[in-house]
């Protein structure tokens, strides 16, 4: 009886699994491939992240803009070429960045195994890497065995990436899009919790929320005063902090700053224009399991339309398509 059960459980997990490419990725998938090559992205992400602190939230937002258009397959890492604007040149580029780390990683790693690694897993690894710098050790797991895409357009940039001027519902819709639920755009927003933003986004928010000269209420009006003397109403280059104080640390403020009324962005605030989203900021404080949360999220998040086996490429630059 015991046995027939497992037997069952089996096939049905194995039924599940087996449309999912997702599933494809391997815990060390490199393990044979490239014995050294996790460890080697962790020495270099390490190496740079001490050197820069502000690296994590640069790499972090990279695996993201990367996950969402087209899957996570480092179509991010495209230049543009003469007759087509990759997704790194699209509006909602907003000053990504990070490149080199990814370049410098790329380098060595075909140096040690050519055409091994791909430019989508280094993206991958990265993001958890530079994160975890600041505990000396993985926050989260990344499965691996990624491979590389050879499109990347700007205007799927601008249909897929969010809006930080988006409201709940749209949010929503763009996140199930992506095969992630409310959950996971309460947890990954939380990513919010390092890393700054540019005045010319908030600018609006700030001086002209309607047209008419006004501050949106839903900003802590002590707050909004405060990033009135750090932005005036015509700058579009400094940056604030996302989580003032703390932006430089991974952890689980950016809900204490959230429920303050004092998410940066519109899309931050909108987390607690509904009911059951609020519940979950406020699930995440009172039980402590932010880190958790955001593994089992970007996970899911890391798993979006990856090509895996035969699909796709191993590029050996990462800012081209193989020729
Ligand atoms: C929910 C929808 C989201 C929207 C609308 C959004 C929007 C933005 C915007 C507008 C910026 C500021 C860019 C700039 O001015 O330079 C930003 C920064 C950032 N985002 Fe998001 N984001 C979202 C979700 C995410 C997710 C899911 C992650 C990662 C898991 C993420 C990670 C980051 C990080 C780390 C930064 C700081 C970058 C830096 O310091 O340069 N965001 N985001
Ligand atoms: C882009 O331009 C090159 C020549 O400059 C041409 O060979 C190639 O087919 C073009 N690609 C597309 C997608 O139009
Ligand atoms: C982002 O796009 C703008 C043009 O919209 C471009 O000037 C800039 O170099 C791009 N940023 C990166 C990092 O590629
Ligand atoms: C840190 O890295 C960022 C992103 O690559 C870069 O813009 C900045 O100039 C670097 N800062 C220092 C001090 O090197
Ligand atoms: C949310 O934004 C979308 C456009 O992105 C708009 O069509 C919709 O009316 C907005 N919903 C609310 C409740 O404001
Ligand atoms: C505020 O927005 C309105 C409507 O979009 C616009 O006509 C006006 O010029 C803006 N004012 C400023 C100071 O930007
Ligand atoms: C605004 O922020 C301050 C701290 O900066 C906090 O004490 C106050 O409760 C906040 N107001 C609202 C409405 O959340
Ligand atoms: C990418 O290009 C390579 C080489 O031209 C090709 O073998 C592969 O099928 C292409 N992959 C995708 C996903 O288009």
């Amino acid at each position: 009886m015991k046995a027939t059960f497992l037997l069952l459980a089996c096939v049905v997990l194995l039924g599940l699994s087996s449309g999912g490419q997702a599933d494809e990725l391997k815990k060390h998938f490199y393990k044979k491939l490239c014995p050294q090559a996790e460890e080697m992205v962790q020495d270099l992400v390490w190496a740079s992240v001490e050197s820069n602190s502000t690296l994590p939230a640069k790499l972090l937002r990279l695996f993201f803009h990367d996950c969402f258009v087209r899957g996570c397959d480092a179509s991010v890492l495209l230049d543009s070429t003469a007759n087509i604007s990759a997704e790194k040149d699209a509006i909602p580029n907003r000053s990504l960045a990070g490149f080199e780390v990814i370049d410098q990683v790329k380098a060595a790693l075909e140096k040690a195994c050519p055409g091994r690694v791909s430019c989508a897993d280094i993206v991958a690894l990265a993001a958890r890497d530079s994160v975890s710098f600041q505990f000396q050790k993985p926050l989260w797991e990344v499965k691996t065995g990624r491979r590389d895409g050879n499109v990347s357009l700007a205007s799927e940039a601008l249909a897929d990436i969010p809006s930080p001027g988006a409201n709940f519902t749209r949010l929503v819709q763009q996140f199930a899009s992506k095969n992630l639920d409310v959950e996971d755009l309460v947890v990954l927003s939380g990513a919010h919790t390092i890393g700054v933003g540019h005045c010319g986004i908030i600018r609006n928010r700030l001086y002209n929320f309607t047209g008419k000269g006004d501050t949106d209420p839903s900003l802590n009006a002590t707050h909004a005063a405060f990033l009135k003397t750090q932005c005036s109403p015509t700058d579009r280059t400094t940056t604030v902090e996302m989580d003032p104080g703390s932006s430089l640390s991974f952890d689980d403020h950016y809900y204490v700053i959230l429920k303050q009324k004092e998410g940066l962005f519109q899309s931050d605030a909108a987390l607690l224009t509904d009911g059951k989203s609020s519940k979950i900021v406020d699930k995440l404080l009172d039980d402590g399991d932010f880190f958790d949360a955001f593994g089992k999220s970007i996970t899911k998040m890391g798993n979006i339309g990856v090509l895996t086996g035969t699909d796709g490429q191993i590029r050996s630059n990462c800012r081209a398509v193989n020729r």
